[in-house]
């Protein structure tokens, strides 16, 4: 009795240690959009963005809220609700912290009401900025960008293409990025001129393409510090004999002004690719590669890959 009681307290504590040393943001917008109640995914709040709680404003005089009524069982309840657009509306939160800010856009669609949201065709916009162009999705789509905001205001404007077009969203997250979560000096610029310091990049609008977790497994909003969601590398290796993935039960020895738990999870840094020397099929001399398929289609809108 006492040494489950002593286990049950000591659970406690590690659960209040690992929830303080959990990384929370200065600004922190979670939107549950067409919905009037407030749901949790991964332990995070979505507030109603009908509620006038915060600070942040919906403009949208006439924005339709719209239930799934069919809802598939596995989906969590946030993407049961949507808020549709039949004009240019906009969503306008209030920034605390000037600095690097991540935008999430989480769409998934379904048909109520004469709305069939497969079909919305939409333009969305941070302050400005042509984040997607004429956007359109059948599936379940979560966006990431990476922005620095400099205003008092953050903008997300969402524009219907045509004249009986329409938008739509499921939720949306705007929170402040951690320190040094996108360095200005010190990137690489690999071209056919050669390699050159990237600097400033933290003034460029980033989209994330592909986190992957190299060496190791899928990793969940659940698992990770920022709740992003990380995948294997192994659909992206050219030859994969080449390479042999290794781990090591140790987690990081973290340094001030180094890496931090919040630019990836332990787990990420705990796994690796190491070149397969013992594959003696193999030449002396080979290489690991990895092809991703990159694709610039934005003006000032630059791609990038987190490895
Ligand atoms: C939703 O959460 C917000 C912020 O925590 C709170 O102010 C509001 O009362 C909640 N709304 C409902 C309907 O529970
Ligand atoms: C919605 O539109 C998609 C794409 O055009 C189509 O495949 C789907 O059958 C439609 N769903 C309904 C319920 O009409
Ligand atoms: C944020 O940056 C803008 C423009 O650089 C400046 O006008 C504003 O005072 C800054 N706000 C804070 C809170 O530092
Ligand atoms: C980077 O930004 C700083 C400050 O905004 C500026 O002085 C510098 O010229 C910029 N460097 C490049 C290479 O654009
Ligand atoms: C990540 O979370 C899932 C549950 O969503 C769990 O099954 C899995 O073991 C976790 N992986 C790691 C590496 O922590
Ligand atoms: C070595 O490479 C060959 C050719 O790519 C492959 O068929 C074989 O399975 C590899 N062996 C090991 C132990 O990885
Ligand atoms: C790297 O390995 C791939 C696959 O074996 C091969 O096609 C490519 O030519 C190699 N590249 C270099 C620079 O050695």
């Amino acid at each position: 009795m006492e040494t489950k009681t002593l286990h049950f307290l000591s659970l406690i504590i590690i659960s209040l240690i690992s929830s303080s040393t959990s990384y929370s943001p200065t600004d922190n917008y979670l939107l549950n959009c067409g919905s009037a109640t407030n749901t949790s995914l991964y332990n995070r709040v979505f507030v109603s963005d009908a509620s006038r709680a915060g600070s942040f404003f919906l403009s949208a005089d006439r924005s339709i809220s719209l239930a799934d009524q069919n809802p598939s069982p596995n989906s969590p309840a946030l993407y049961h609700t949507a808020r549709v657009f039949t004009t240019p509306s906009s969503y306008k939160f209030n920034i605390k912290k000037n600095g690097t800010h991540l935008v999430r856009f989480h769409f998934s669609p379904f048909a109520a009401r004469g709305f069939n949201l497969s079909t919305a065709k939409f333009s969305v916009l941070v302050n400005g900025n042509v984040m997607l162009n004429d956007f359109s999705t059948q599936v379940v789509v979560l966006k990431e960008y990476i922005i620095k905001a400099n205003d008092k205001m953050l903008e997300i404007l969402l524009r219907p293409v045509g004249e009986s077009g329409f938008g739509f969203i499921s939720a949306i997250e705007v929170f402040s990025a951690p320190k040094d979560f996108i360095v200005d000096y010190g990137a690489k610029l690999v071209s056919a001129d050669g390699i050159e310091e990237y600097q400033n990049l933290s003034l460029h609008v980033l989209e994330t393409i592909h986190r992957i977790n190299v060496g190791g497994s899928k990793l969940t909003a659940f698992n990770d510090t920022l709740w992003r969601t990380w995948i294997p590398d192994d659909d992206f290796l050219v030859l994969k004999t080449a390479a042999k993935r290794v781990a090591t039960t140790h987690t990081p020895n973290y340094q001030s002004g180094g890496a931090s738990p919040e630019i990836a999870p332990d787990n990420v840094y705990m796994t690796a690719q190491q070149m397969n020397k013992d594959n003696a099929t193999l030449g002396a001399r080979f290489n690991i590669t990895w092809i991703f398929q990159w694709v610039r289609v934005m003006f000032d809108t630059w791609f990038a890959c987190i490895l």
